[in-house]
């Protein structure tokens, strides 16, 4: 271990390590619809971003090292580890999951973070230590949360002693199949993907009353001018958020092959969604609400996340659904001026602020990807039109469009 690590060393390594890191945003990404507790939605949606962040760092010193092959940019431990991940992302069960991923590949992660920048030539490598040293930082808030999160979990079902059984199996099988390093094995030429079956709609705790027939949602009828409207409209908005999150986490994981900058895009709203969550539920309750105060629907989620091309899905969801939501704001933003709200102004404001971001990654990356292909263009611009009918506000009311 005495040894510092050489160029070419570290860049077998940072590709490893960026490998890990995409698949914590894909494992997060295919399960965030399925998981029922909301703060786990929420932390997913933020750790998200940061992995995709980390994987992005290291993804921009690879070249630096002289890694110009695609080769470096993304190297499977060893199929033994790609094996593992497959396990694990099968296992159905959200607190085996939150420990497989929180106690487990996490803090494999770190602490080969720590063993790499003890071995660093320095000042020569300073730009590879500072990277790892903020990433491997940034993991461990992720695992206090998870290891939090865990014991909730597993204290409220009585759980504690089979969440240990697992983490200590998963551990060993981890070390045996060469750790995060692939110590001992050839690089993995292995591969899985995370495909998800025909979805109606989003796991909800116990609390929500999700309502399927479109004719009876009148949430969004509600006006922003007085405390009962700012109710109903948080409510079903906070609704929308999770949803984000979720569908956001689907085309990560769905489309491992969309470029990185697309996929940097898409967490980076599954973190300003969970935000969003987390403001809008803050002001509900302020405002003397709750959830579950008042049903809820998913419309539009199966029109979404069942298509095959991520483009109709952006097409429907970003540029229909948040460029319509994004007029609802202004609304409430002027309602919350009227009658002299502040506080629900000044958050209003800062959603605003995100969602036109929203309505922007959708316009972008559907003509980015489809500056040679008019066909799909037509298609995936064609596709809101053939899910809305009637209208009313836009993106609200559906029919059923189930077996279309
Ligand atoms: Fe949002
Ligand atoms: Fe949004």
């Amino acid at each position: 271990m005495g040894s510092t690590l050489t160029v070419h060393q570290n860049l077998e390594l940072l590709g490893r390590y960026r490998y890990v890191e995409i698949q914590f945003m894909e494992l997060m990404g295919s399960w965030a619809y399925t998981m029922v507790d909301p703060e786990i939605k929420i932390g997913f949606g933020r750790h998200m971003f940061q992995d995709s962040v980390h994987a992005d760092l290291l993804g921009k010193r690879i070249p630096e090292l002289k890694g110009r092959s695609q080769h470096f940019h993304s190297i499977p431990p060893s199929d033994e580890v790609v094996k593992l991940l497959e396990t694990i992302w099968k296992t159905s069960d959200e607190l085996l999951r939150m420990v497989a991923l929180y106690q487990v590949l996490k803090p494999a992660l770190i602490g080969v973070y720590r063993v790499h920048l003890e071995r660093m030539e320095l000042p020569a490598d300073e730009p590879t230590s500072n990277i790892l040293r903020l990433i491997a930082d940034e993991e461990q808030d992720h695992t206090d949360w998870g290891w939090k999160v865990i014991e909730r979990l597993a204290a409220s079902s009585n759980r504690t002693e089979e969440a240990r059984n697992w983490r200590e199996k998963l551990t060993s099988q981890l070390t045996d199949a060469g750790g995060i390093w692939g110590e001992g094995k050839k690089p993995g030429t292995y591969s899985f993907r995370k495909t998800h079956p025909y979805s109606t709609h989003p796991a909800r705790d116990a609390r929500w009353k999700i309502i399927h027939n479109p004719a009876e949602f009148k949430e969004k009828d509600w006006s922003f001018d007085s405390n009962e409207g700012k109710l109903h409209l948080l409510h079903d908005l906070l609704n929308s958020e999770f949803i984000t999150v979720e569908r956001m986490g689907l085309i990560i994981s769905d489309f491992p092959e969309i470029p990185w900058q697309m996929k940097l895009d898409m967490a980076r709203q599954a973190w300003d969604e969970a935000r969003h969550a987390e403001i809008v539920q803050r002001r509900l309750e302020e405002l003397g609400g709750h959830v579950g105060m008042f049903p809820t629907s998913c419309f539009g989620w199966e029109q979404d996340v069942n298509r095959p091309d991520p483009l109709e899905r952006l097409a429907l969801s970003n540029m229909t659904f948040e460029s319509e939501s994004c007029k609802h704001l202004r609304d409430w933003i002027a309602k919350a001026k009227k009658t002299g709200d502040t506080r629900s102004l000044q958050l209003v404001e800062f959603l605003l602020a995100d969602e036109v971001n929203h309505v922007l990654y959708g316009v972008h990356w559907i003509d980015e990807l489809t500056k040679e292909d008019p066909e799909r263009r037509k298609r995936v611009l064609a596709y809101p039109e053939q899910v809305l009918t009637g209208q009313h506000p836009v993106g609200v009311y559906f029919n059923e469009t189930k077996n279309a």
